[in-house]
């Protein structure tokens, strides 16, 4: 006599197979990384330093031995703690801080090599940051700089921003900027 599954029996079997088969990938190995999905944000918001005293927010730290150096000197080191806004004018609300330094690393022309922290105090994103490393170059809009990681919401973060020059006088400056970050 023939051996047959009846109808529900094969109707059974034919459900049951996808699991019966996912139970066995993940007993095999047991070591299935599933990566969580990215996002991009985009953010908008103003940078502004100040050159004069009082009040400054970046000093000149340390100049080539010899020279009566400013900070576009080939050597020269600015620390930095300027504030970002969420407008233009002084009185915008502060967000957040931009403390890092910057170097003058060319011998010709002044492309200051950056390395800036963008702490975030205030928001959806109080509390989180971005590592952000590239040129700063004074007075010149355009300039992209990297995105090289981040931390709290913004961990795993890469991307790039993009500044350009809303102000700019002998005392102070404000950069207008659009950060795409990628993050998850
Ligand atoms: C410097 O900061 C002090 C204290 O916050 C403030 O009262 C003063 O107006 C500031 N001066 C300038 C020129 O911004
Ligand atoms: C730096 O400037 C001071 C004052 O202007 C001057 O006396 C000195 O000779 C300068 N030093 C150098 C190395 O240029
Ligand atoms: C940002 O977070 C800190 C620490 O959690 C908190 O003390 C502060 O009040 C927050 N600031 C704003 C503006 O939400």
């Amino acid at each position: 006599m023939a051996y047959s599954y009846s109808p529900f029996v094969l109707l059974l079997l034919l459900l049951l197979l996808p699991f019966s088969l996912s139970a066995a990938v993940a007993t095999a190995t047991g070591h299935e990384y599933t990566a969580p999905r990215e996002k991009m944000t985009h953010l908008h918001f103003f940078f502004h330093g100040r050159f004069a005293s009082p009040n400054a927010t970046a000093v000149l730290v340390a100049v080539p031995p010899g020279r009566n150096a400013t900070f576009d000197t080939f050597g020269a080191v600015i620390v930095l703690d300027d504030m970002l806004r969420d407008g233009p004018e002084a009185s915008s609300k502060l967000i957040g801080r931009a403390q890092g330094l910057t170097a003058q690393a060319s011998l010709e022309g002044t492309h200051l090599l950056m390395v800036v922290n963008f702490e975030f105090t205030a928001g959806e994103y109080n509390g989180s940051s971005l590592a952000i490393l590239g040129r700063f170059v004074p007075d010149v809009s355009g300039t992209e700089r990297s995105i090289v990681g981040g931390t709290g919401k913004f961990r795993m973060a890469r991307g790039y921003t993009v500044g350009n020059v809303y102000i700019w006088t002998a005392s102070y400056f404000v950069l207008e900027l659009d950060a795409y970050i990628v993050h998850y």
